[in-house]
């Protein structure tokens, strides 16, 4: 008989079956499709990855080149949603800006036969960052930029969209780096929305667009911004040490670390870690990239808690001269390749997502009727 209690947050509970991506048994690695995300990170290109989890396999060197064209060719936006963005507050929160974007294009290019759900996946993975663009150089400086631009991949694409110019070598690298890690993570909070609004067999936008809602929060993608924030407040070593211990006698939590999954370590971090250094060393600021080592000591020694893929990702994104607020919206577009994956295999042996409840409220009781 199924048991009526609660399981908090859903942990631990298998809540479906994947082919996509797996989390080894002992917690330490993790797999996309069958291939070590360290292997991916070291060999691949986040399109590489993008087409593993969308199209099921790696894209052979010709494929690869096709595919970057295609993703090339999606970099326009309508111009229904340029003058959407327009309108969009200067003050709103970039994640906001992917959401709505993200429903617009629902309503100017919908879901059909012909326009089905792996074209639109490639079509968001390659004009989110023109959305993002699009709207940020409106309000910030003042230009209808264009978003067609002339570089390879995603990455290159995002930087030169938002610098102005084509982005040094290393930082286009540990953009790429960091959104192969972000690409896919099973069943996260923001997967398994997108899975829920899918198995009711909703369409493709609107799972997308419950995802970005959903990783928007600071237990989820949001950590990232958090985490930076944290790191960037303090002014020394021994003000981080002093700062995470008083936030830890608080009982607050500290972002950017610990994980529903990982208990021992999450095997992201090391990788994204190793490319924050190679950045703080040649741009200088190691400061703050000390900053960050001495919160990591602290977190293990005073929690045994582990910095997630969120922590080294935020200071290796700062040192690349990302705006903070963006860091999200990066992780939006990476995770794409993910949720496509889970939405397509999702509808390909659907079942409705619709859970029980245990009961916790007042028994029977009679309605009180008047007169
Ligand atoms: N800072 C401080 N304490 C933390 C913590 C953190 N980042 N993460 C977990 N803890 C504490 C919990 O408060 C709990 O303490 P308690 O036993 O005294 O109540 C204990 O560690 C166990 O945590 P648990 O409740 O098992 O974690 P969880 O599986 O529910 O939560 C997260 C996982 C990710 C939500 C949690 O670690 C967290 O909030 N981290 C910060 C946000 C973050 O980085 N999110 C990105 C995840 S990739």
């Amino acid at each position: 008989m199924m048991s009526k209690q609660a399981n908090k947050g859903l942990a631990g509970v298998i809540a479906g079956r994947t082919a996509i991506s797996t989390v080894e048994a002992a917690g330490t690695g993790l797999f996309y499709r069958g291939y070590n995300i360290t292997d991916l990170a070291t060999y691949a290109s986040f399109e590489e990855v993008a087409y593993l989890l969308i199209y099921g396999a790696l894209p052979d060197a010709k494929t690869l080149i096709d595919y970057r064209n295609r993703l090339k060719a999606l970099r326009e936006l309508p111009d229904i949603l340029k003058e959407l963005l327009e309108r969009i507050p200067a003050t709103a929160n970039p994640m906001d800006v992917l959401r709505t974007g993200c429903s617009a294009l629902g309503c100017l290019e919908p879901e059909t036969q012909t326009n089905h759900a792996a074209n639109i996946a490639d079509r968001m993975i390659a004009c989110f960052a023109s959305m993002l663009m699009y709207w940020y150089h409106f309000h910030h400086s003042a230009k209808r930029i264009e978003t067609q631009t002339d570089d390879e991949t995603i990455p290159s694409h995002f930087l030169q969209l938002l610098l102005g110019k084509t982005a040094d070598e290393q930082d286009r690298k540990t953009l790429d780096v960091s959104m192969i890690l972000y690409a896919e993570h099973e069943f996260n909070a923001s997967t398994f929305a997108a899975r829920l609004t899918s198995s009711t067999l909703s369409d493709f936008y609107s799972a997308i667009t419950t995802a970005i809602g959903t990783l928007r929060g600071p237990l989820h993608g949001g950590a990232n911004e958090a985490a930076m924030n944290l790191i960037s407040g303090f002014s020394s070593e021994h003000d981080a040490e002093l700062g995470i211990k008083r936030l830890l006698d608080d009982k607050k939590l500290v972002m950017g670390f610990g994980h529903r999954v990982y208990r021992h370590g999450d095997p992201r971090s090391s990788i994204m870690k190793s490319r924050a250094k190679q950045l703080a060393d040649k741009r200088g600021e190691q400061l703050l990239f000390k900053i960050s080592e001495r919160i990591e000591e602290v977190m293990m020694r005073e929690k045994g808690l582990f910095p997630n893929l969120d922590f080294y990702s935020a200071s290796a994104y700062h040192f690349c001269k990302i705006p903070t607020v963006f860091f999200t919206p990066l992780f939006v577009i990476a995770r794409t390749s993910g949720w496509a994956a889970h939405i397509i295999e999702q509808r390909g042996d659907n079942h409705l997502i619709r859970p029980n409840a245990e009961y916790i409220g007042p028994a029977p009781r009679p309605y009180p009727i008047k007169g």
